[in-house]
């Protein structure tokens, strides 16, 4: 039997799922069944969820958290997070608290700048072509005017454009390099839409347009984040020293790309939080995090960390294109309520907002790791969750909480323990 179809987009939704159901699945039944229980009963929000995309069959819920507590510039502000990790929203809620009474995160905007390219392969002499794009330059400029009237209206718009000789890395090639001011969108069908005017504009019988794309990769579009406390008001005892290891991790990290994947993991579980939940491009955010990560040739940690004159400063500089406008930004209700939320936030504040939310999350991993290490935490959560399908009483619960406090936790362990209890009630 043939899986294959012609035609399955043209089908209505349960037709699709019919299809797909019969096919695909043993008991169709219950497939169905799983996907109508995630459609809304609101018909409308069904329908906006459905045109989202192509094919829709359901919904795919994320949850919905809030991190408070975040001093960010002197302004408070509670966090939205899509997340479905557990530990992350709660890490993040603590390392706000803790920083909030040591003066907050401080956020800086480096640059703004982001970057599109028309790839093209030309044959000829490179002058006659540096020649042809200096008298054309003014001319691209002015096919771009009907894409870019609203957005230099706002101040944004093409901030320039220049011909890049490519072919020592590859024969032939060149690109116009355009770089862009988006203001508050994240600009992607603005600068496609430009790039492509240029492209037809400047095409010749002997220039063979490849391509004409936005660049993910925004080393200029760039935000740091920082939080800094004389070091005795680090940690309770032991300050210079934990200090000290926590500095270390973090120079592992530079050192060693294992090691900075999986810290700089630890700063996108807070970052694609907030890029989730305010309806943002988290693969784009993703892609250009970690080539930025890799600028010099090697991964490395995005984040570090000093103590100098008794103060320990910790910081990142992380590049995040985003935009509160266009986008599923406002046509999303809950990335709208997030925006809300967050008091309806430049791109620029919603950069600085959400590189404050990384170093949280980062801050929080690294803390654990030098100290307790992380499985504590995770693991009463996990102890949490499965007293939860337990039937225990509040008793019960207390007595299991404090009984597994320094014992190895499994869910065997926890379910025999609390029969033992049981049977002796
Ligand atoms: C887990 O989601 C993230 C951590 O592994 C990050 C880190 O190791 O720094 C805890």
């Amino acid at each position: 039997m043939s899986r294959i179809i012609a035609g399955f987009s043209k089908m209505s939704k349960q037709e699709k799922i019919d299809w797909l159901t019969d096919n695909f699945f043993e008991n169709s039944i219950i497939a169905k069944e799983t996907l109508q229980q995630y459609w809304s009963d609101d018909r409308v929000l069904q329908e906006l969820h459905d045109d989202f995309i192509e094919n829709t069959l359901s919904n795919f819920y994320m949850p919905y958290g809030v991190a408070p507590n975040f001093i960010i510039n002197g302004k408070d502000y509670a966090i939205p997070m899509v997340v479905e990790e557990s530990s992350v929203v709660a890490a993040a809620s603590l390392v706000a608290k803790f920083w909030s009474s040591r003066g907050g995160f401080k956020t800086t905007i480096i640059s703004t700048t982001k970057v599109g390219q028309v790839h093209f392969m030309y044959k000829g002499d490179a002058k006659g072509l540096q020649f042809y794009f200096d008298k054309m330059k003014s001319q691209l400029l002015r096919v771009t005017e009907p894409i870019t009237k609203n957005m230099r209206i706002r101040g944004g718009g093409i901030i320039d454009l220049e011909l890049r000789n490519k072919t020592k890395e590859l024969a032939n090639y060149y690109q116009i390099h355009v770089t862009f001011d988006t203001k508050d969108s994240m600009g992607a069908n603005f600068i496609n839409s430009c790039l492509e005017a240029i492209a037809n504009e400047f095409e010749r019988p002997d220039i063979e347009i490849v391509m004409s794309i936005l660049s993910n990769y925004v080393p200029e579009c760039l935000v740091r984040a920082e939080v800094s406390c004389p070091v005795n008001d680090l940690y309770e005892n032991d300050a210079a020293l934990l200090a000290q290891k926590f500095i270390q991790a973090l120079q592992i990290a530079n050192a060693e790309p294992h090691r900075a994947v999986t810290n700089n993991k630890g700063i996108m579980n807070g970052v694609d939080a907030v890029v989730l939940a305010t309806g943002n491009d988290f693969r784009a955010v993703e892609a250009g995090v970690h080539a930025f990560a890799a600028r010099d040739g090697q991964y490395r940690s995005l984040s570090h960390a000093e103590i100098k004159d008794g103060v320990f400063k910790f910081w990142m500089d992380i590049p995040l294109s985003l935009g509160t406008v266009g986008g599923l930004t406002k046509l999303h209700p809950l990335a709208k309520l997030s925006l809300e939320l967050l008091q309806n936030p430049s791109a620029e504040d919603l950069m600085q907002i959400t590189a404050a939310a990384g170093l949280a999350q980062n801050f929080a991993a690294i803390r654990a790791l030098t100290t307790t290490g992380i499985q504590k935490g995770h693991m009463k959560l996990h102890l949490t969750n499965i007293i939860k399908q337990l039937d225990a009483t509040e008793n019960e619960k207390a007595f299991l909480i404090q009984y597994f406090e320094n014992k190895t936790i499994t869910h065997n362990a926890v379910v025999e323990k609390y029969k033992e209890m049981r049977a002796f009630d």
